[in-house]
């Protein structure tokens, strides 16, 4: 018995050795050896082919300091371009589609007034089958009467929005674009009806208008109309194009699902979403699923569907494609960039070089040599997270602008973490930085509490029962439901991969050994293998709603009066947490006075001009 159970316990630590050389081989594929990525995951090519980006945000440079996504728009024109040769040569469908929000967030689109002027006329160089609107084409009338006059104009009838309206200037509302098209595609002449929505916002300007999709439902016949209209035998597919997340913890599309399945019990529906930064893949039901790209030009989507399988495990495939030249060429099969570029696309990509010099992008401010500043890849309290550079450095040297008001010698200053877009990268610092890493321009106001209150006041907008998803970056957004893990700062672990068979396989073929680098492994409803990339996977550590710098001294009472400074745009959540912790303001100081105007992308700009990272 003795003997037996040694050497059953010897076997168990061979096999386990085994295991372990195995991981480590195929680990060893991809870390050893030079830095070319080419382990790459093919596309899965079938009756109907979709390409999809989503909240581009201006981002039609590329990422000028990460390799990982360092194409720009004209590159994605050549490689649509040899895409829709692939399709036609093997008579499939390939449809390109955009979900809106290309406003806020790049130099590009927002060093300009009215912001978008220059980059419109880029990003309408690629050849949309279908888009929409997001909500960043509504803060501003200015941005919503391009988005009619120059957009919809060049797009026609591909510009579809079945819940936003324009206002003219006689006081008529109009659809921006049309509320739906009933098309036959090219190749295997299949017949798509098509809608585009954007999901319940309230925040667009005068001149425009959103009815939510729940009201557009319930309260506009002509919805039902069109849907009877076109009865299951004169639809073979059904595409909804929105900006909306896709996320089951966002009613809004699975109550259209709800809808359109009572009025096509199998017919294929596929969803594109947008608006919360993340890749995603949802399967609805056997025949609907929805695909979600990302952000920034970070990912191009890919999602394709086969009409005749019985089986679903054949029917759908996805792949997240990294925004890079290795990505694109891989995809085309096209290996020498001289033969894969397109005339049109080497134009735009001297359009984007002009454009750039014209607006001075690419003039340095200064430099940041010390390290990169991360939103979410370090926890919050490390020196290279980019809320511990703001807090510590960048806040304190806010001086008001206002010399009627009364300052006090302690100061608390308050930002979301949604006022920062994006990561600080080393390298030249430039116009084009502040737009990527902070383009919001809000006004800096200030109240006056006793210190007891005001220290207060960041943890209570950050306690988990204080639901605020316009506080947070994008894709925080479903943190809310995770708020416990914020108390630990703890890394989110991801489980354990197995590699599947096909990516062992595509180890095993790639000519160069390739190293693994850090970006996205997306989890989704088809697993863990959407990557076209495998990556290291990068940790987003969850981050609070907001942060605060302090300057208090030591030892003064609570009741001594301090200076509370914040962005007018989180003012109504600053009253809310003052009304959680009972304080009332005296008559004379409800209104917090002015305090500055020097946005904290001015700041920073200042900061890193005079002193440096
Ligand atoms: C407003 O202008 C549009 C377009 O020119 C026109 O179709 C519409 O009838 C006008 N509405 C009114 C109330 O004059
Ligand atoms: C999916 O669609 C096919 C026809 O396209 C139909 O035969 C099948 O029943 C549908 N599956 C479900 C679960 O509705
Ligand atoms: C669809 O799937 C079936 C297998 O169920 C396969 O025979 C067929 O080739 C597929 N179609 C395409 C276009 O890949
Ligand atoms: C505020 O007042 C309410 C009702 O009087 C009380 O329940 C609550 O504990 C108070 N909150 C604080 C922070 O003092
Ligand atoms: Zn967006
Ligand atoms: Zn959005």
């Amino acid at each position: 018995m003795f003997d037996t159970s040694v050497y059953r316990n010897l076997v168990l630590a061979f096999l386990a050795l085994v295991a372990i050389s195995q991981v480590y081989k195929l680990y060893h594929v991809y870390s050893n050896n030079n830095s070319q990525i080419s382990a790459l995951r093919d596309l899965t090519w079938s009756d109907i082919n979709f390409i999809h980006t989503t909240d581009t945000h201006g981002w039609y440079s590329g990422h000028l300091n990460q390799k990982i996504y360092s194409a720009d728009w004209g590159e994605f024109i050549s490689f649509t371009s040899r895409l829709k040769e692939i399709a036609n040569e093997n008579n499939q469908d390939l449809l390109l589609i955009d979900s809106g929000d290309r406003h806020d967030g790049n130099g590009l689109s927002d060093v300009t007034v009215p912001n978008g002027v220059k980059s419109l006329p880029i990003f309408m160089k690629e050849d949309y089958d279908l888009l929409t609107i997001g909500n960043h084409e509504l803060y501003l009338w200015e941005n919503s009467r391009q988005e009619y006059e120059v957009l919809i104009e060049h797009f026609k009838g591909n510009y579809l929005s079945s819940n936003v309206q324009f206002k003219l200037d006689n006081g008529t509302f109009v659809s921006f674009g049309d509320k739906f098209k009933y098309f036959t595609t090219p190749n295997q002449k299949l017949n798509v009806l098509s809608f585009g929505f954007l999901f319940d916002f309230d925040r667009f300007n005068d001149h425009s208008k959103v009815t939510s999709i729940k009201e557009v439902i319930d309260n506009e016949p002509w919805f039902k109309e069109i849907l009877k209209s076109y009865p299951p035998d004169k639809v073979d597919l059904l595409l909804l194009v929105t900006h909306v997340p896709i996320s089951r913890s966002w009613p809004e599309l699975y109550y259209l699902h709800t809808v359109l399945r009572e009025f096509y019990p199998t017919t294929k529906i596929q969803y594109f979403g947008g608006h919360s930064h993340i890749r995603d893949f949802i399967v609805l039901d056997p025949n609907a699923t929805a695909l979600q790209s990302g952000r920034y030009c970070e990912t191009i989507g890919w999602t394709s569907i086969n009409l005749t399988t019985e089986k679903f495990d054949d029917r759908y495939s996805r792949t997240y494609i990294d925004f890079n030249i290795d990505s694109f060429q891989h995809h085309s099969k096209i290996t020498t960039k001289s033969l894969f570029d397109t005339e049109r696309g080497i134009e735009v990509s001297n359009l984007i070089k002009t454009t750039r010099k014209e607006l001075k992008l690419n003039d340095p401010i200064g430099y940041v040599k010390s390290s990169n500043y991360y939103i979410d890849y370090v926890p919050i309290t490390d020196s290279k997270n980019i809320f511990h550079l703001l807090t510590k450095k960048i806040l304190p040297t806010l001086v008001t602008e206002n010399e009627n008001i009364t300052t006090h010698d302690e100061r608390i200053i308050i930002i979301n973490t949604g006022s920062i877009r994006y990561d600080l990268y080393k390298g030249a610092y430039t116009i084009d930085s502040q737009y990527i890493v902070s383009p919001f321009e809000n006004l800096w106001v200030k109240l006056t509490l006793p210190k007891g209150i005001a220290i207060q006041i960041a943890p209570i907008l950050n306690d988990q029962g204080y639901i605020a998803k316009h506080l947070t970056p994008p894709h925080h957004m479903d943190d809310a439901e995770n708020k416990n893990s914020l108390k630990r700062q703890t890394r989110f672990r991801y489980p354990v991969l197995d590699l599947t068979e096909a990516d062992k396989q595509t180890i095993k073929n790639s000519k160069k050994k390739a190293k693994l680098t850090k970006g996205y492994v997306t989890f989704d409803d088809l697993g863990h293998d959407g990557d076209d990339t495998p990556h290291k996977a990068v940790v987003n550590f969850p981050i609070p709603n907001v942060v605060d710098s302090q300057e208090l001294k030591k030892g003064t009472p609570n009741d001594e009066l301090v200076d509370l400074v914040f962005y007018d745009f989180i003012q109504k959540d600053i009253f809310w947490a003052l009304q959680q912790l009972n304080y009332t303001l005296e008559e004379d100081s409800n209104e917090p006075e002015f305090y500055s105007k020097k946005y904290l992308g001015t700041l920073l700009n200042e900061y890193i001009k005079d002193k440096g990272l």
